[in-house]
């Protein structure tokens, strides 16, 4: 997507950390439901870093992302915390941490082989009693047709987005995302892009078999947001002996 490379300098104009505080907060109420002592935490696509902005006040995070310009725009608004670059399918760090947290971001794999990696190297790197957290968006029995707009003006510039999310073949496991942005620069020019991404669409059921194909047990913990219409759940994902 343009959004994470040659637009990724306009992602805190499109989705201001500030907008994750809420997020942020129940997810790590229902982390510690799970593991009560989380000292350190890896993110897999951590993005823009909002969420870390929040996590990082209870725990160490290493942030990765595919990214380079991405890990730019975490980098400013996380200067503490480590950050690499790589896929979360392949990437290796020589370390292992209390969580593997992935938020809005597994959804970018679009199929069950791609999601059996990720879940494969989360394992890897998490300490004996570690969990794995997975936040996406979207799963079969969920998913509706939206759409969004948002956007914010900070110094100087100015953007805009409309974001419409729909199924153009319910026989695959794959929604599409259309997005336009108007952006206006520190000099007044506006301009505008468009956008597109596919997701991958999966049953619980189908994240249960994964994840079980991975060595974890899944627990859905549905994620009530004041601010979001809509039914979401994040996935708790606690290691099995094997
Ligand atoms: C919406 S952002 C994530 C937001 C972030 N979790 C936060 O709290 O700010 C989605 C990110 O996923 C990253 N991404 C997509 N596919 C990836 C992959 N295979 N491995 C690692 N990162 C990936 C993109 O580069 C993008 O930065």
């Amino acid at each position: 997507m343009k959004l994470y490379k040659e637009l990724a300098e306009w992602w805190p104009l499109m989705s201001p950390h500030t907008e994750y505080e809420e997020e942020a907060s129940l997810y790590l109420e229902i982390i510690r439901r799970y593991h009560p002592d989380i000292k350190t935490a890896l993110e897999f696509g951590s993005g823009g870093g909002s969420n870390a902005y929040y996590l990082k006040r209870h725990f160490s995070m290493t942030l990765t992302d595919l990214s380079p310009d991405m890990l730019e725009v975490s980098r400013k608004l996380n200067p503490e915390c480590e950050h690499f670059q790589g896929d979360m399918r392949n990437l290796v760090l020589d370390a292992k941490f209390d969580l593997v947290f992935i938020h809005d971001a597994i959804m970018y794999l679009t199929t069950g082989e791609d999601l059996l990696e990720v879940m494969r190297n989360a394992k890897r790197h998490l300490n004996e009693n570690g969990i794995l957290f997975i936040m996406t968006d979207q799963f079969e029995e969920t998913f509706r047709p939206e759409t969004s707009h948002g956007g914010v003006d900070k110094d100087g510039r100015g953007m805009r987005y409309l974001e419409w999310t729909y199924d153009s073949d319910p026989e695959d496991q794959i929604t599409e995302t259309e997005y336009a942005y108007i952006l206006r620069d520190e000099n007044g020019n506006v301009f505008r892009e468009y956008d597109h991404a596919k997701s991958g669409l999966f049953s619980m059921g189908e994240w249960e078999e994964l994840l079980r194909g991975a060595g974890f047990k899944a627990i859905f913990e549905q994620i009530n947001y004041t601010s979001v219409d809509g039914i979401y759940y994040g996935i708790v994902a606690a290691q099995t002996k094997t």
